[in-house]
């Protein structure tokens, strides 16, 4: 069982992303002294993420298939508390390239709630750069603050925001909200960053830089029964939107997942979901992914484009 999860990572989450990634997880679904180290690891603490993270913050990205099996052997306890406390957070404001499209379109003033904020970082749209192909946008302040740009290529339809969307108020959701201005909350945000992948590792750390000066207010809380609470805190003047990105695979059963979807369309918020189509297939019924791992991005349940899982790309597909 857990063999076959890092092949199947190996095959379709690293591959053509990680090479080191590929060759790690394929090593440890051979390996029995890895093996063995994530068998004393409940279920839901042997995610290849959550492994290679937490070596990562232990020692250092092993370098090599014996490089892990060796830090595993001389730092066993130290990574296995490590995945015990921390879970995936993984923070991608890149993402705000694939939403800011759809978040342009809802006619403002906006009050914002994020479910599964992580750090908050895509509380911030008009605080970053974007680069779309045809159409670049960056705020004002962008020279004053570092402001990373996001390439996002859209596609010929998608409708790309000239201006950005009038936030007034926002807040996030989480189950364990990170702190921006706590380094071992930034340092594992850091670790979770694929090793090749450099770019977002410096745009990760000019958007951990901005969220410092621009601290979004982060709830600690579960969506499955405190959202409606901190819904009924925006104010009654401006649209409110609910957004979430990467997170309700996190939510392992499928009724849960459609509970809070009927909750959401009966909530009067404007609601956009960015995550797998497997989130919830009701919405992508009829729809053929473009590629593996593409999100869906849809507005109060309807398609309205597939994106990148890292928001590198956005595709238009709604009609309007
Ligand atoms: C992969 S991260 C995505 C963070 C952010 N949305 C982004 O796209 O960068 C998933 C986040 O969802 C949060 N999460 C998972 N289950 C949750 C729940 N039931 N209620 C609230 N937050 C949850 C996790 O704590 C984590 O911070």
């Amino acid at each position: 069982m857990i063999a076959e999860r890092y092949e199947r990572f190996a095959r379709t989450e690293a591959a053509g992303q990680s090479p080191l990634y590929e060759k790690l997880a394929s090593h440890v679904a051979r390996s029995a002294v890895c093996l063995r180290f994530l068998e004393q690891l409940p279920p839901d603490r042997q995610q290849p993420n959550l492994l290679f993270g937490a070596v990562r913050l232990v020692t250092d990205i092993p370098a090599s298939p014996e490089a892990l099996d060796e830090a595993l052997l001389a730092h066993g306890d130290a990574i296995a508390a490590v995945m015990l406390s921390r879970t995936t957070q993984t923070n991608e404001p890149a993402r705000c390239a694939a939403l800011l499209p759809a978040l342009a379109q809802i006619k403002g003033p906006i009050a914002l709630i994020e479910v599964g904020a992580s750090a908050g970082l895509c509380l911030l749209p008009e605080h970053y750069g974007y680069d779309w192909g045809r159409q670049r946008l960056t705020p004002p302040q962008a020279a004053l603050e570092d402001t990373p740009v996001f390439d996002c290529p859209a596609s010929e339809t998608t409708p790309l925001p000239t201006h950005y969307p009038d936030i007034v108020w926002r807040a996030g959701l989480d189950l364990n909200p990170l702190d921006v201005t706590n380094g071992e909350d930034m340092a594992w945000l850091e670790t979770l960053v694929w090793p090749e992948h450099h770019q977002r590792l410096q745009r990760l750390r000019a958007a951990m830089r901005i969220a410092r000066k621009h601290p979004p207010r982060l709830v600690k809380g579960d969506l499955t029964r405190d959202l409606t609470a901190l819904m009924a805190q925006a104010p009654q003047d401006a649209t409110l939107v609910v957004f979430h990105t990467a997170v309700l695979s996190y939510i392992p059963h499928q009724p849960l997942r459609d509970d809070f979807a009927t909750h959401m369309l009966a909530s009067g918020a404007v609601w956009l979901s960015n995550e797998s189509p497997r989130v919830f297939p009701q919405f992508a019924t009829g729809l053929t992914a473009p590629e593996n791992g593409k999100f869906l991005l849809c507005r109060n349940g309807k398609p309205l484009a597939w994106t990148g899982p890292h928001g590198q790309s956005i595709d238009w597909i709604a009609p309007d």
